[in-house]
This record gives structure tokens, C-alpha cells and sequence, in this order.
């Protein structure tokens, strides 16, 4: 089936290579032209595992192109909305100017197709009730065409496998059956490997569908800033949050994951879509539903200045002058993204207070010199650690969560540490002479 992605970003280009690899003919539309020629070229503008070989593969197959020529929309039955919507400046609220201008290059470009209305298939995070009013601005401009809400759920370092094999697939379809079924069969045809291989698939109406992504979004949010939450009554009654996590996610109800105490979440997701969701709740009337994710953003953001009151506390009151060795600048490990990352801001935050960072990055580095070219970036973490006065884990790379504590204590100037991460063993750091400071966490105990 003939596919064009408008918007050729993390999602986009993910999504344009999974489809061109799942046998349709793809093409991929973006407005920045640097990242189009590399994506032309079967190279990825940003690291995610996987993803270069469908690339490459779909490229020189010649089943997947990438322009910035929006009249390649023309002949596509199926238009896929992949834009951003960051938080606009400012506010709380999402920007949609992105989407906006998407649906316009549609009814610009779009061409009717023989076998029935074009479907066009919003995968964007946006607020409940933008589908609706996608679809309506598509019947008034005359455009013959059904409009499926398809919400993403992938993760940075997954998003190959969570997008070729999701958990779930949830189609948002319109009330009118008739349409409804039409865009039920088109989507089911595009993601036809996904359907064969039984994956859940959901049928619901548009706001349920725009809702799906957000709620998820938010019980994620709400279960770090939970368990974040326990760190801090933890550090204030001699209890480890570590132990307290692996204890409660016994519990089937509960679950283990997303329940790593530390810096708290960052990244282009969480922290801009519980917002977005708030402001959204405003906008409808019912701001009070969601004002527990005002205290889920507050306790994420006080990791932060934990982690940068304790360093100071570390180092004797003062940060100025101190050399302190920043391990990991990405929101999270396997990712080269510093949106959003708590591990940058808190690395501004030190050398805003006059500490002498240094800091290393297996993947981030070329990303925080764009956006912190103040900060000092090293290329590994022995030079990062060489005479450092106190060491930060802010990111769980592996070499990091690997390092050795007597490795690591030849190098540096005093053997401090802080595991913004809760990623060390505690013992073997204080066995081997380090000051060893977790986040929630005991540093030594029987139990
Ligand atoms: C997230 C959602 O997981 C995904 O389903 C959605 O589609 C997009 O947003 P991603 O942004 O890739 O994906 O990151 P994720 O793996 O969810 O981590 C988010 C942040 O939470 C990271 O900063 C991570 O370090 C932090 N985190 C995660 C914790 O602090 N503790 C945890 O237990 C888990």
C-alpha cells in the first residue's frame, strides 16, 4: 500500500522504516532538510538500536524516501501524522502547530484515491478532542477522508520492537460506522503482520483513543514520583527504597517496573504530556481530576534539587570550585536525548553554582554541546573521574553501573559519590573506601 509519514522525527522515522519493512511503499515528509538527506541516505539522525539496517534496507530497496517535497502526499491512501507536539513556551499546553500545518499540507497535496476516502491516521500525542476536530477540517476543506486515532506507545531504545510488535494497538475510529469499518480495514491492512501475530487490538471512539497514550503516560509519571516519594521518607527514617520497591513489586497488583527511585523521569514524553494533560483538564472543566499530576510533576522536580543540595552537603556546604565528575548526561540509558534530561539540568544547576563540572556522555555528548555548550564534556569516564572531588551517576549507562569502585578510586582526587540512579551495589563502594550516597538508599546496613 502506497503510505506517506509526515513527520520524520523519532516517531516518524521509526515508523516510516517499520512500515516500509512491513512491505508498503513509503514516503516520508519532513521540512528539515538535514534530517531528510540523512534518512535518504539510510542513515538515522538519532541513535535508537535497529533501526539503520530498516533504513538502510527500505532505502535501497526503493520501497522508502524521505523529501521535503509535500507534493509526494499526492497518490498515498494512507497519511500518517507523526509531528511533534512539544510544550508550547510559556504554558502548560501542548503546541499544535505542527499537526495543524500537517492536515494542511493534506488537503494541499492529497490526491483522491480509487478505492475510497484516504485515511489518515493520527499517531501524535495530542489533546482529547483533536481528532474531531481533524476530521471536521478535513470535511469542510472537501477532502474525502476517515481519520483514525492510532496512538504511539514506544519507548526510546525499543521503539523498532514496539512498534513492529506493540502490546497493544488502539484504533480511535468515528462514530459513523459506516467510515468506522473503512478505516478499521485500511489500518488493519497497513499493520496487517501486527493483526496476524494476535496482538490486542482495541477499537474505541476518538477520545477514548487520544486519552489511551496520556493516561499511560501518567500512571508511568505517577508510579516513579511514587516510589520517588517513598526515597524521600526513606532517607528521613534510616529505610532503603531500594528494598522498600523490591518488597512492594511482589505484588502482582503493583508490579516491579517504574518503580527505580533516583533523579526522577525526563526525556520528550513524560514530564511535557502529564502537563499538556493538566492544561488539557483546565481547558474541559475538570482541572481538579487531575491535579494529583501537579504533585507527581513537583516531587519529580525536588529529585533534582536533592541530588544538587546533597552534592553540596557532600562536598562541605559549597560548590564553587569544586570538581565534580558528571557520569551520564541522556534521560535515560541507550538514548542519545537530553530533552527534558534531569541528568543535564542538574549538571547545569552545579556549574551554575560554581562547581567545576566535568562531565561524560557515551551518546549525549554532541546533543548537550548544542544545548550546554558552557558545560565541560570529556570522552570517557576515567578522564571525567581523574582528580574529581565528587562523582554523580546521573544516567544507568551500563559502563557506568559496571564501574569498578577501586578503578575508579585510583583516579579520583577524593572517593565521593553520589548514585543519582540507585544503580551500585552500596556495600562494595563503602567497602572500598567510597562515601557512597544513594537516593532513598541506605549506604551501609545489616539488611
Ligand atoms: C515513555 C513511555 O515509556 C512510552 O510508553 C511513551 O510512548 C513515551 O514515553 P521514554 O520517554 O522512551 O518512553 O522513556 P521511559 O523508558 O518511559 O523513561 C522515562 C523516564 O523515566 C527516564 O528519564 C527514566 O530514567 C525514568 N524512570 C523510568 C525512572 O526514573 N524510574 C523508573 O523506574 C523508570
Amino acid at each position: 500500500m502506497k503510505i506517506s509519514v509526515i513527520g520524520c522525527g523519532y516517531l516518524g522515522a521509526v515508523h516510516a522504516a517499520c512500515m516500509a519493512d512491513f512491505g508498503h511503499d513509503v514516503v516520508g515528509v519532513d521540512i528539515d532538510a538535514g534530517k531528510v538527506n540523512k534518512l535518504a541516505a539510510g542513515i538515522p539522525s538519532f541513535h535508537e538500536p535497529g533501526l539503520e539496517p530498516l533504513l538502510r534496507q527500505g532505502v535501497e530497496r526503493g520501497s522508502l524516501r524521505f523529501t521535503t517535497d509535500k507534493t509526494a502526499l499526492a497518490g498515498a491512501r494512507v497519511h500518517f501524522i507523526a509531528v511533534g507536539t512539544p510544550q508550547r513556551g510559556g504554558s502548560y499546553a501542548a503546541d499544535m502547530s505542527y499537526v495543524w500545518s500537517a492536515v494542511d499540507d493534506i488537503i494541499a497535496n492529497a490526491t483522491p484515491h480509487p478505492d475510497g476516502p484516504i485515511v489518515v491516521v493520527g499517531k501524535s500525542t495530542v489533546p482529547v478532542g483533536t481528532a474531531g476536530a481533524i476530521a471536521e477540517r478535513l470535511a469542510e476543506a472537501g477532502v474525502d477522508a476517515v481519520v483514525v486515532w492510532n496512538p504511539e506507545f514506544l519507548r526510546e531504545g525499543y521503539a523498532v520492537q514496539d512498534t513492529q510488535r506493540p502490546d497493544r494497538v488502539v484504533y480511535g475510529l468515528p462514530d459513523d460506522r459506516e467510515h468506522g469499518e473503512i478505516g478499521r480495514a485500511v489500518v488493519d491492512e497497513v499493520y496487517a503482520p501486527i493483526i496476524e501475530a494476535g496482538i490486542p487490538r482495541l477499537l474505541v471512539n476518538y477520545p477514548t483513543a487520544e486519552l489511551v497514550k496520556v493516561a499511560a503516560n501518567s500512571f508511568l509519571a505517577t508510579k516513579i514520583s511514587f516510589i520517588n516519594s517513598m526515597a524521600e521518607l526513606c532517607d528521613a527514617s534510616g529505610a532503603d527504597v531500594s528494598r522498600l520497591a523490591e518488597a512492594i513489586g511482589h505484588d502482582d497488583r503493583i508490579g516491579s517496573k517504574f518503580l527505580q527511585a533516583g533523579i526522577g523521569f525526563g526525556g520528550g514524553c513524560l514530564p511535557k504530556d502529564i502537563r499538556a494533560f493538566m492544561a488539557r483538564a483546565g481547558e474541559l472543566g475538570v482541572d481538579q481530576s487531575l491535579t494529583f499530576l501537579r504533585e507527581v510533576d513537583s516531587i519529580n522536580m525536588r529529585r533534582r534539587d536533592h541530588a544538587v543540595e546533597l552534592a553540596a552537603q557532600m562536598a562541605g556546604g559549597r560548590l564553587v570550585g569544586v570538581k565534580v565528575a558528571v557520569l551520564g548526561l541522556t534521560f535515560k540509558p541507550d538514548s542519545d536525548d537530553v530533552r527534558d534530561s534531569p541528568a543535564l539540568d542538574i549538571a547545569g544547576r552545579l556549574w551554575g553554582r560554581g562547581a567545576n563540572v566535568v562531565a561524560t556522555d557515551p551518546a549525549g555528548a554532541d546533543a548537550v554541546r548544542l544545548a550546554r555548550p558552557d558545560l565541560q564534556i570529556v570522552d570517557s569516564a576515567d578522564e571525567a573521574l581523574a582528580g574529581a572531588d565528587l562523582v554523580m551517576l546521573l544516567t544507568a549507562w551500563k559502563d557506568y553501573v559496571e564501574l569498578d569502585p577501586a578503578h575508579a578510586k585510583s583516579l579520583v582526587s577524593t572517593p565521593r559519590i553520589i548514585d543519582g540512579r540507585n544503580v551500585l551495589d552500596p556495600r562494595a563502594w563503602s567497602d572500598a573506601g567510597w562515601d557512597y550516597r544513594g537516593m532513598g538508599r541506605r549506604s551501609s546496613s545489616v539488611w
